[in-house]
């Protein structure tokens, strides 16, 4: 076993308190972790994290299986709602297009289109409510698992491009869409001890994975009782700048769940936001069943947007995703959808399913029209 020294399992233990498998290091990808970790010591929190979502063939993105994401898989996202999402934000990129000339050529590029079921519904509901945007749609989407881009050419044929980078992706107008992925970029965690900071390792005892510890300086606020777990955020700026490139005028609607710097790192709020997800529970450890399950985080949206100002970007107030969809279907509530899609809007928008927790952030960059609604 690895270990510096026994960990203290207080914070750590109140933010997982779910019973070990036992198995944490007998799927495939545990037993590759594992041999690493023998061969080159323990792993922060986020490489192993890296590694249990992107390992190119045993992540959990990497499985060929389009059903972790839906009703019937790990967990549901907007996009699983139904179309009325695809519906709703077609209506506004419509708006954009139309403020910045209705082009004859409009790229829209999604990041992490998963199965690629939101770009299907938004080239539907564009057909549906002006076919000459709906011509001008050029569809890209930038996957880099290799097996999730062929489950994509497969599913989308001649209706989108998919890249394995931004890099290979260039316009001068368009715009971006990106539901849940910046909750899926893998994030440091970190313990208040009466040490100090430490953050928290992935190291292996003798039949399955265990916490490890390592003293740091993480830059949180240093009001926070000893036991808080903390995550870091992710090199947004790295994460951002590739797409930053992709356009030199464009609209970016960036929707996950998350908060502000000061909502997620209140003093109260003492375990965290990494959560797992299998089979529609969170109620799982992170350390077990390595790639078979979701790991997330919510969206410190502070960090994210301070990294988009430095980039370039004009960053617009986030609004939670009941209000911004509430503006975005303005025209679409008044043609009288069915009782299935105002089904499917009001869990979007409903506080306690998809409304509150949820937040769309938009970026804008050069000197496009916003138009917001
Ligand atoms: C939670 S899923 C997205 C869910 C999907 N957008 C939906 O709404 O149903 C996260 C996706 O982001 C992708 N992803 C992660 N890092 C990425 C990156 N740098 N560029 C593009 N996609 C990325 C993952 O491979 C995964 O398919």
């Amino acid at each position: 076993m690895i270990s510096r020294k026994p960990v203290d399992p207080t914070g750590l233990q109140q933010a997982f308190p779910y019973p070990r498998s036992g198995s944490g290091a007998t799927t495939d990808l545990g037993r590759i972790i594992r041999a690493e970790i023998s061969e080159s010591g323990p792993l922060s929190f986020a490489e192993y994290m890296a590694r249990c979502l992107y390992h190119p063939e045993m992540g959990y993105y990497a499985r060929a299986e389009s059903t972790t994401v839906s009703k019937n898989g790990d967990f549901v996202t907007s996009v699983s709602v139904g179309p009325v999402f695809g519906t709703l934000l077609a209506r506004r990129l419509h708006r954009f297009w139309q403020s910045n000339g209705s082009p004859t050529s409009f790229p829209l590029l999604e990041p992490g289109a998963h199965d690629g079921s939101l770009a299907l519904d938004i080239l539907a509901a564009a057909e549906t409510l002006d076919p000459t945007f709906a011509r001008s749609l050029r569809y890209h989407i930038s996957e880099p698992l290799p097996a999730r881009r062929t489950l994509l050419e497969n599913r989308l044929r001649d209706r989108a491009t998919v890249v394995a980078s931004p890099d290979e992706f260039r316009a001068p107008l368009g715009a971006l869409v990106a539901n849940e992925v910046l909750d899926a970029l893998p994030v440091p965690l970190f313990l208040s001890t009466p040490e100090g900071w430490q953050e928290v390792f992935v190291t292996h005892g003798p039949d399955r994975l265990e916490w490890d510890l390592r003293p740091a300086d993480p830059g949180l606020p240093d009001n926070l009782p000893d036991g808080y777990l903390a995550e870091g955020t992710p090199d947004f700026e790295a994460f951002l700048t590739p797409f930053a490139r992709a356009f030199d005028r464009a609209l970016h609607l960036w929707i996950d769940y998350g908060l502000d710097a000061e909502g997620l790192l209140h003093p109260a709020r003492t375990v965290g936001t990494l959560r797992c997800y299998r089979n529609h529970r969170s109620n799982a450890h992170p350390l077990d069943h390595p790639g078979e399950q979701d790991l997330t985080a919510d969206v410190n949206f502070s960090a994210f947007e301070s990294a988009a100002r430095k980039l370039g970007f004009e960053v617009h107030p986030a609004l939670n995703q009941g209000r911004y969809l509430t503006h975005c279907g303005r025209s679409w509530l008044l043609e009288q959808p069915s009782p299935r899609e105002i089904a499917q809007f009001q869990t979007l928008i409903h506080p306690t399913q998809f409304g509150n927790r949820f937040h769309a952030l938009e970026l804008t960059q050069g000197a496009g029209e916003r138009a917001f609604p």
